[in-house]
């Protein structure tokens, strides 16, 4: 009698689609003793520990984003937002939070001008020894439009 409810229910969860999970000894998964899965070919985990090619590779990136007018508008809004908090309005350091950062670079110095884009964009992404990462909060496009405006800081404007 037992069995036979156990049946039964085991053919209604059956036909209702409630199917077993997956065997998981059969899925793609390395087992003890094998190498891991590798990531696939010409890609690089987010999370990895930083490797040692890393910031040679960054500094050889061309900022795939023209500068247009509505991408340096973008970059400047961004930069409001999120840098001006520490680095000023204009670059130069003037804010509110300075006094607490020994060594806050003027982000007007030519400098800056001579970094590759690369470079800024992989500060934006992982900040620094002080600075915060903004990998998270900007996208990709967004954070090669502040490089963009970054490059603006030190042509005069709002000096
Ligand atoms: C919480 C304060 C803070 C905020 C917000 C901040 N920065 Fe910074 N930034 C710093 C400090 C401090 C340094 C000096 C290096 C360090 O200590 O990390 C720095 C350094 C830099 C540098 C020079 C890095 C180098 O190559 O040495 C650049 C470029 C820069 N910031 C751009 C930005 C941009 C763009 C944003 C906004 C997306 C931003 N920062 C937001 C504090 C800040």
């Amino acid at each position: 009698m037992r069995s036979s409810v156990a049946a039964a229910l085991a053919a209604a969860l059956w036909l209702a689609g409630c199917a077993a999970p997956p065997d998981m000894t059969r899925s793609p998964s390395s087992g003890p003793a094998e190498r891991p899965l590798l990531p696939p070919a010409g890609t690089l985990a987010v999370d990895a520990p930083p490797s040692r090619d890393r910031p040679a590779a960054l500094n050889r990136i061309v900022n795939p984003r023209p500068a247009s007018t509505a991408v340096l508008a973008e970059g400047a809004a961004l930069y409001r937002i999120y840098c001006a908090v520490c680095h000023g309005a204009d670059g130069g350091g003037d804010s509110l939070l300075a006094e607490y950062l020994p060594r806050l670079p003027d982000l007007r110095s030519p400098v800056w001008a001579r970094r590759p884009d690369g470079r800024l964009y992989g500060v934006i992404l992982r900040g620094g020894f002080r600075m915060p990462a903004y990998g998270d909060a900007l996208s990709e496009g967004e954070r090669w439009a502040v490089v963009h405006y970054l490059r603006t800081l030190g042509n005069g404007d709002g000096q």
